[in-house]
């Protein structure tokens, strides 16, 4: 457990009454897939909100690249590279695409003596940016307003300001929803290479995605984990059929 890039211990955050998140232990490990999945109302993307900071947990603790980023603020974490995309995009829409990823550029440079520069003359971070891009496969589309791209190309740019800003781990909120079968497919594709770049906390209810790509997989319901395992372990798991998959399994 030592190496982990990600440590979550007995995560907990009441909403008033309701425990959305209710002691969530998991962890992640370099180069894999970890997928997080379960009913609506789970608690999932309340977990995803905890781990990057915009919800402060009210117990537990998470480690994060060797150090304890419990009590961070969300752009300390960011810092720190931990990458997110959520299920509301944050992007910038009235800017490009490359205007997006070129921000997430600088941010990871942490350079404001570029205000000096006109952004959009600047070379070399113009072709870092497009080299992202394209790593994504969206190049041909860098010159257009994030407004005006699909709802699956917003998410590829999400995830190209992701790799921009050099993260150590990346946390997907349910990247393929709203998408049709040949965007999951690529999606699922590339989510496959992003692994190398950094491992990946995948939430997602696209069960062909999640049993493609998932190393291990963790099932929340009613706030809890029931099980964590490899795919076979989940699809066999008597506990997460009742709760969940039934006939996807
Ligand atoms: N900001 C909030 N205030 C009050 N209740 C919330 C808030 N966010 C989520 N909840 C509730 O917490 C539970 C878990 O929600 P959520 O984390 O969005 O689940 P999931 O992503 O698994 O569908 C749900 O019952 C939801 O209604
Ligand atoms: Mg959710």
């Amino acid at each position: 457990m030592g190496d982990a890039v990600l440590e979550i211990s007995n995560l907990a955050k009441n909403f008033g009454a309701l425990r959305a998140t209710d002691g969530v232990t998991l962890d992640l490990r370099p180069g894999e897939i970890h997928a997080l999945i379960g009913p609506n109302g789970a608690g999932k993307s309340t977990l995803i909100h905890q781990i990057c900071g915009t919800l402060r947990q009210d117990s537990g603790s998470i480690r994060f690249a060797g150090q304890d980023i419990s009590g961070l603020g969300v752009a300390q974490r960011a810092r720190l590279g931990l990458g997110r995309t959520f299920q509301v995009s944050s992007l910038a829409s009235d800017f490009s695409a490359l205007r997006n990823v070129m921000l997430a550029v600088q941010a990871r440079q942490g350079s404001s003596f570029r205000f000096f520069k006109p952004v959009m003359r600047d070379k070399g971070l113009i072709d870092t940016a497009m080299t992202i891009l394209e790593r994504v496969g969206l190049a041909a589309r860098a010159r257009l307003p994030a407004a005006e791209l699909s709802h699956g190309e917003r998410r590829q740019l999400e995830i190209a300001m992701a790799l921009a800003l050099q993260s150590k781990a990346f946390l997907l909120d349910e990247p393929m929803a709203g998408m049709g079968p040949e965007g999951s497919k690529s999606l699922t594709r590339f989510l496959d290479t992003l692994r190398h770049e950094a491992p990946i906390l995948l939430v997602e209810h696209d069960m062909d995605a999640v049993f493609a790509l998932a190393d291990r997989i963790s099932v929340l319901v009613y706030g809890r984990i029931i099980a964590t395992g490899t795919v076979e372990e989940i699809r066999r798991d008597p506990a997460v059929r009742t709760a969940y998959l039934g006939d996807h399994a």
